[in-house]
C-alpha cells in the first residue's frame, strides 16, 4: 500500500501538500459537524489528526472506532492549535474493523493491566515510547563498538558449560519422558549431543576465544536464566551485552564501562528526545537531569571491602546485615549508590568465594578482580572483571570449586597458547533500558517477558 511515514508527515515533509497515510485509530473525538481521529502507525510517538468533514464524508464514524485500522488521504496543514501538523481529510477508508470490546479503550490503563496482554500493550503510549528507546538503545551500543573497533561475535546459545557455575542453566534436550535410563550419565550420553546440553547463560567464555584471536570483541544477544527470583529486576530470558578486550587489566574494563555508559547516553539523549520527555513526565520526574549528569561521566570507584565498612556504619537496620564475605544484597546496593555515592559506582575486588572461577585472583589471596557498575533505582546493570590468565592459578580455580578441568580443556588452552591480560563484562540490557526510562519493572521493557510460571 503505498503511503507516507506520520513520522514524516508530522516533522512537516508534507506540508502543503497531499499526502496517504495509514494507522490505528488511538482517540476520537466528535463535534457538530467535525470528526477529529487521531492514528498512529508506529512511526512516532505522537499521532496525526485527522480533521473530517462530517458532510463531505458521511461514513468517517465507521473510523471513529478505538483500535481500528484506516487509511486516509487529503493535505497536510499546520495544526489549527499552531503545534505540529494535521490532515485534512478528502478519503477515509476503513481497513480492519474493531469492536468495543476492544480492551485498551481508555486513555491510561496501569502496567499491570496491560502486562496481562503482552500482544496489545505495545499499541499503548506507554510501550510505543520504550521500544523506541530500546531500538535506539540497541542501535547506540552497536554504534558505540563498530566505532571504536571491537568486532561483532555470535556466540553459541546451546552450550555445554554452565559460565557463571550458578547452576541456573535450562536444559536443551530432545529426549522423550522415559524410565529407561539407570543413571543421569546414561540419559546424557544418549541425547542429542551425547552430552548434556544448555541455554547459554553468558558468551563469554566463547567471547574470550574470540577476543585472543581478534583483540577487541562483543556479543549482543540473549541470555538464559533459569533463577526462580520473582523480582522487579530478573528475567529468565534477557539481552545481554558482551564486550571482552584482550592486553587490558580491570581498570581498562571499568573505562570501557564508563565510556560506553556515557557515549550510548549522549546518543539515546539526542536520538530520543519525545520518548525521554515522556518518561520525565509519567515514570520519573528529573530524568532528562539525571541521564544529561550521568552522560558527562565521573562514576565512582569503590572497593567491596570499603562498601562492607560504609554499609555497617550506616546504622540501616538492613534485612540482609552487611558482612564481608557475602555477596551485596539489592538493599546494599541501592544504599551504596542512591543514598552514599549518589551516583552510578563501580564496586571493585569482591571476595572471591561469591565470585565465579574465571576472574582474576588478586595477591591478597581472598579476593578477585571483579567489577560491578551499580546504579540509583536499578542497582546492578553490569557485572565485569579482569580473567585469570594464569593456566595453573585457574586449574586451581576449577579444582577449589570441584569442576570438571576437561570440560574446560579449550579455554585452559587459551592460558597455554600465548596467553595475555584480558578481561569484559556483562550489561543487561533491560536493566539499562529501567534505567534510562524509569520504568520500575523489568516486564515492561520486555516484548514477552520469560519468568518463571510465565510463557504468554
Ligand atoms: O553479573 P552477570 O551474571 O555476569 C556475567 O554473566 C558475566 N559472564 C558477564 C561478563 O563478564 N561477560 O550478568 C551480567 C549482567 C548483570 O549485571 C545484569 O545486568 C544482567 O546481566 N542480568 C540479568 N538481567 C535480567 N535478568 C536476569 N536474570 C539477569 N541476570 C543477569
Amino acid at each position: 500500500m503505498e503511503h507516507c511515514d506520520i513520522k514524516n508527515v508530522l516533522a512537516g515533509a508534507f506540508t502543503g501538500k497531499a499526502v496517504t497515510v495509514c494507522g490505528w485509530v488511538r482517540t476520537a473525538r466528535d463535534s457538530k459537524n467535525m470528526l477529529f481521529i487521531e492514528i498512529n502507525d508506529g512511526t512516532s510517538l505522537k499521532h496525526l489528526q485527522l480533521v473530517i468533514d462530517k458532510d463531505g464524508l458521511p461514513d468517517a464514524a465507521l473510523c471513529a472506532k478505538l483500535g481500528c485500522s484506516v487509511t486516509a488521504r487529503g493535505d497536510a496543514v499546520a495544526a489549527r492549535d499552531g503545534q505540529g501538523v494535521e490532515l485534512n481529510v478528502r478519503e477515509l477508508t476503513l481497513i480492519g474493523d474493531c469492536p468495543p470490546e476492544y480492551p485498551l479503550q481508555k486513555k491510561r490503563h496501569t502496567l499491570e493491566f496491560l502486562r496481562a496482554m503482552p500482544h496489545l500493550r505495545l499499541r499503548s503510549n506507554t510501550f510505543n515510547a520504550v521500544f523506541r528507546l530500546r531500538s535506539a538503545l540497541s542501535a547506540a551500543i552497536h554504534g558505540f563498538f563498530q566505532e571504536n573497533g571491537f568486532l561483532y561475535v555470535h556466540t553459541p546459545l546451546i552450550t555445554g558449560s554452565d559460565c557463571e557455575g550458578a547452576g541456573e542453566m535450562f536444559r536443551v534436550t530432545t529426549h522423550p519422558f522415559s524410565h529407561g535410563f539407570e543413571t543421569q550419565a546414561a540419559y546424557d550420553a544418549a541425547d542429542f549431543f551425547g552430552q548434556s546440553a544448555g541455554l547459554s547463560v553468558s558468551g563469554q567464555l566463547e567471547g574470550e576465544t574470540a577476543a585472543m584471536a581478534f583483540g577487541k570483541i562483543y556479543t549482543f544477544g540473549p541470555s538464559f536464566r533459569a533463577e526462580n527470583s520473582n523480582t522487579p529486576r530478573h528475567l529468565a530470558e534477557y539481552w545481554h551485552v558482551e564486550p571482552e578486550l584482550a592486553f587490558a587489566d580491570l581498570n581498562d574494563v571499568l573505562r570501557l564501562a564508563e565510556n560506553m555508559m556515557t557515549a550510548v547516553l549522549k546518543t539515546v539523549i539526542a536520538k530520543c528526545p519525545d520518548e525521554l520527555a515522556f518518561f520525565e513526565k509519567h515514570f520519573e520526574s528529573g530524568l532528562a537531569q539525571k541521564l544529561e549528569r550521568v552522560s558527562g561521566g565521573g562514576f565512582a570507584v569503590l572497593d567491596y571491602t570499603e562498601a562492607v565498612k560504609i554499609l555497617t556504619a550506616s546504622g540501616r537496620a538492613f534485612r540482609y546485615p552487611a558482612a564481608w564475605g557475602s555477596d551485596l544484597q539489592t538493599e546494599h546496593e541501592r544504599y551504596i549508590t542512591e543514598e552514599y555515592a549518589k551516583k552510578p559506582v563501580f564496586v571493585i575486588n569482591y571476595p572471591k568465594a561469591v565470585k565465579s572461577f574465571y576472574m582474576k585472583q588478586n595477591a591478597d589471596g581472598r579476593t578477585v578482580a571483579a567489577g560491578d557498575l551499580l546504579v540509583p533505582g536499578v542497582g546492578e546493570i553490569i557485572g565485569g572483571s579482569e580473567r585469570e590468565a594464569d593456566y595453573g592459578k585457574l586449574v586451581s580455580a576449577l579444582k577449589e570449586r570441584g569442576m570438571n578441568e576437561s570440560d574446560y580443556a579449550g579455554y585452559l588452552d587459551l592460558r597455554r597458547y600465548g596467553t595475555a591480560p584480558h578481561g569484559g563484562f556483562g550489561l543487561g540490557l533491560e536493566r539499562l533500558l529501567m534505567y534510562l526510562s524509569g520504568v520500575a519493572n523489568i516486564r515492561d521493557v520486555t516484548l514477552f517477558p520469560r519468568a518463571a510460571g510465565q510463557l504468554i
